[in-house]
């Protein structure tokens, strides 16, 4: 079973990425062979300047590791590292409706944000599915939010697959944990980025703490009266981190009263500060070591790409793009 996904390196990491992309990502390394890697084509789509760009993408490599990819278990590389993948793309384009692309969510919406309406927005669910399309994967683990671009992958391959060959390409199926499906941001909306609502993976403890204690947002229930437990925000994200037993005790003293949101959101920092403590050592090992990232990324790449290499070949046979 082979597994893949791409992160695209535009910021600071926050737990919404953890728990919807990493943390699946990382818990398949012991179900299968995982590809991972970072998206840092897709990411010029709307990528500010190239050092950002290229700061992003070690930056992301450095926590990505430290969070638990293991790449003697998995393939970890730079998607540039593996220039294919847009032939394969191209290829891709050339079975994909224009309309199939317009109903896409993600393009809808960053228009609505204002980004300009470049072609490779709009063609990004076709690189998307390129990646996938490339390395064979079986599965691929994402949030909620990238569901439709699975489809369209899925879609692109059933029709290579109709006009060229029916085994060119498997159907990859999206992974989706519903548990997790999706984390709230310190207001309650969908924690992201574009909304500066996000509790990063890692900061500095005191910059955190003030985070949690300014940003979580609650309601105006008095210190002694009971608190409502529906849509707190509170328990929603110390569920994330707290064990069951720990977790109980907050609902329970949330229905009793007598202890105020002050006390809660320390408790909330110190089930977060303590859940990434491994992660958090990790990273400053890694970041003493930049060779490490160097050799794991150029090592991935080397992988990625023979293996990329290999299935490209077999596709420009079959859509005749050789001349011998
Ligand atoms: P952002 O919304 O902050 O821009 P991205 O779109 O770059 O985040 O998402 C990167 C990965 O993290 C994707 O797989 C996405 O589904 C997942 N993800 C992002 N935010 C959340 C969230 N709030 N809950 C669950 N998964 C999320
Ligand atoms: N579009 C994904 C995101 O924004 C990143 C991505 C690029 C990806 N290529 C991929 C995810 C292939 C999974 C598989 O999060």
């Amino acid at each position: 079973m082979r597994f893949l996904t791409g992160l695209q390196p535009s910021g600071q990491l926050h737990i919404g990425n953890y728990f919807g992309a990493i943390k699946p990502a990382v818990e398949l390394q012991e179900k299968g062979e995982g590809f991972y890697f970072i998206a840092n084509y897709h990411a010029m789509t709307t990528m500010e300047s190239a050092q950002a760009l290229h700061d992003n993408t070690r930056a992301l490599a450095v926590d990505f590791l430290a969070c638990g990819l293991d790449p003697e278990k998995s393939v970890f590389f730079a998607q540039s590292a593996v220039p294919e993948v847009n032939e394969l793309a191209w290829i891709l384009s050339t079975v994909c409706p224009m309309g199939l692309l317009e109903r896409c969510h993600s393009y809808k919406e960053k228009m609505a944000r204002g980004f300009a309406a470049s072609h490779a927005l709009f063609a990004y669910p076709v690189l998307m599915a390129a990646d996938i399309l490339l390395y064979n994967s079986d599965a691929v683990p994402v949030g909620k939010d990238q569901k439709q671009h699975l489809e369209v992958t899925r879609d692109l391959a059933g029709k290579m697959n109709d006009a060229f060959g029916a085994d060119l390409f498997k159907l990859p199926e999206p992974i989706i944990s519903e548990v997790t499906a999706v984390v709230p941001g310190l207001d309650g909306q969908k924690m992201s980025k574009s909304y500066g609502n996000t509790l990063p993976i890692f900061g500095e403890e005191k910059a955190i703490r003030k985070l949690i204690n300014k940003k979580v947002v609650t309601d105006a229930t008095p210190l002694e009266d009971p608190k409502p437990t529906e849509g707190s925000i509170i328990l929603a994200l110390y569920k994330l981190f707290a064990t069951p037993e720990q977790y109980q005790a907050m609902v329970d003293a949330h229905h009793a009263g007598g202890v105020g949101y002050g006390q809660f959101k320390k408790d909330l920092f110190e089930a977060y500060w303590e859940y990434f403590r491994t992660a958090r050592e990790r990273r400053e090992w890694i970041l003493a070591h930049p060779e490490y990232v160097d050799d794991v990324l150029n090592r991935g790449a080397e992988k990625a790409r023979e293996e990329a290499q290999t299935t490209l070949a077999r596709i420009r046979k079959a859509v005749g793009l050789g001349w011998q």
